[in-house]
This record gives structure tokens, sequence and C-alpha cells, in this order.
């Protein structure tokens, strides 16, 4: 059964089960190293004062946080599907007192202006899509990001070894070898080509008990 098959809505939970949502800050923090993780996407999004900068599938908003805390004058927007995930972003944001803007839905269903974003950056989510979500999801981030804008993204990416292929197992489990296994094939970089992105990079890997998380970026062409 497709992961998204077992519940009442399309898109697949962050731990893959609704009722696990409640544990995602604890488990990711100690399961994939997620500090260094973010900060690391943050430092190669090199966003300036007064950019703005969407968080794609925001989740409980710590990437979204960070983003706001290192560069207090930019305008950040966090976008998730998933109601449930969202709340407890929200009570994250309103306990440290900042200023984010926080969406429910696809990026393909907000009603953004086009061309308004500088940086997307997204951990942990495009993993969570088939390829042909990713492909959609990915088209209508180029839409939204200025023509010199940047695509950050940190997710699962090609196993490093076959120690990192057999624990990458329970990420398919729970969230779908539909769709994590575009990541794991090595298809991330050949479907943001195709949805427009221009100097797709590859930005490195670590190595995390779930399996290895890479870092690309990508660039809105001209
Ligand atoms: C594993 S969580 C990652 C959350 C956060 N980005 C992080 O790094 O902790 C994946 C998130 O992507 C969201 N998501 C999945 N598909 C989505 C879509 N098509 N549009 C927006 N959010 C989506 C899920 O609701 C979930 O909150």
């Amino acid at each position: 059964m497709e992961a998204s098959q077992r519940h009442s809505h399309s898109f697949v939970p962050a731990l893959g089960f609704d009722w696990l949502t409640p544990l995602y800050d604890p488990l990711v923090r100690l399961a994939l190293r997620e500090d260094e993780v973010k900060q690391r996407l943050v430092d190669q999004s090199r966003i300036a004062p007064g950019m703005s900068v969407l968080d794609l599938g925001c989740g409980t908003g710590t990437l979204t946080l960070l983003v706001k805390r290192s560069h207090p004058t930019a305008r950040v927007v966090g976008l998730d599907v998933d109601p449930q995930i969202l709340e407890i972003a929200r009570g994250k944001i309103a306990a440290a007192g900042v200023d984010i803007e926080l969406r429910r839905g696809t990026v393909e269903e907000a009603d953004f202006v086009p061309a308004s974003f500088d940086r997307v950056v997204t951990s942990l989510v495009l993993h969570h899509m088939t390829s042909e979500e990713k492909l959609a999801a990915l088209r209508a981030v180029r839409e939204v990001l200025y023509p010199d804008g940047e695509l950050h993204v940190a997710d699962f990416g090609p196993p490093a070894n076959p120690l990192m292929w057999l624990v990458s197992l329970p990420v398919r489990f729970f969230d779908g070898s539909d769709r994590v296994g575009g990541n794991l094939s090595g298809q991330l970089p050949a479907i943001m080509r195709e949805a427009g992105f221009a100097e797709v990079e590859e930005r490195g890997s670590v190595m995390t008990p779930f399996g290895t998380l890479t870092f690309w970026s990508a660039k809105g062409k001209r």
C-alpha cells in the first residue's frame, strides 16, 4: 500500500503517520543531525539582508525560525500542506516572538505572486513526493523565484555506501518507496533541470542513522 493511501489526505505526513507528528522534533533532532544540516543549508543559501525567503514544506518551523534568526531583516514565509504540523510551527514561532508568515497548502496551489522570492529553501520534503509531484512542485518553485533567485535543498540522496542503503529502509517504509525511491536513485538533479532550473549542483552530503542526506543548489534561469 502506498504511504499516501494510509491517510484520508493526499500527502504523506512528516513521519509517515499523523499520530507520530507530535514526536517529529525530538526524533529528527536525534536521528538526522538536524542542527548541523539545517545550519549548513542556511549558510549555503547566502541570504542577504531584506531578501524574501520561502521555506517549502516547513513542517514544525525549525528551519524557518533558523532562517529568520540568522537573517532578521529577511521576509520569511513557511508553507506546508499539513495543518497539524503547522499548528506546532505556529506555537514555536509565537514563543519566539518573530515575524514569520505561515501558509497552508502546496506551492502549486498557493497564490504567491510570480517572481516574488529570492530564495526557496526546503529540507526533507521532496522525498515525500512522487516523481510527478516533485516536477510539479519544482516548476511552481521556479515560477515564484525571481529569475536570478536560487533553490537550496537538503534531502535524502543516493546512499553513500551499502550501510547507508540499509539504514534508509525505514524511510522507504514510512514515507513510501514510490516517493523516496527517486531521491535515492539520484533523480533529483534531472527533475530540477526538467523543471527549468540551471546550474544544478550537488553541494555535499552527510551520513545519518537513516541514510545519506545530500545538499543541492539550483538557479532560476535569467
Ligand atoms: C519530513 S517533514 C520536513 C519538515 C521540515 N522541512 C524539516 O526539515 O524538519 C516533510 C514536510 O513536508 C510537508 N509536505 C509534503 N508534501 C508537501 C507538499 N506537496 N507541499 C507542501 N508541504 C509538503 C509535510 O507536510 C511535512 O511537514
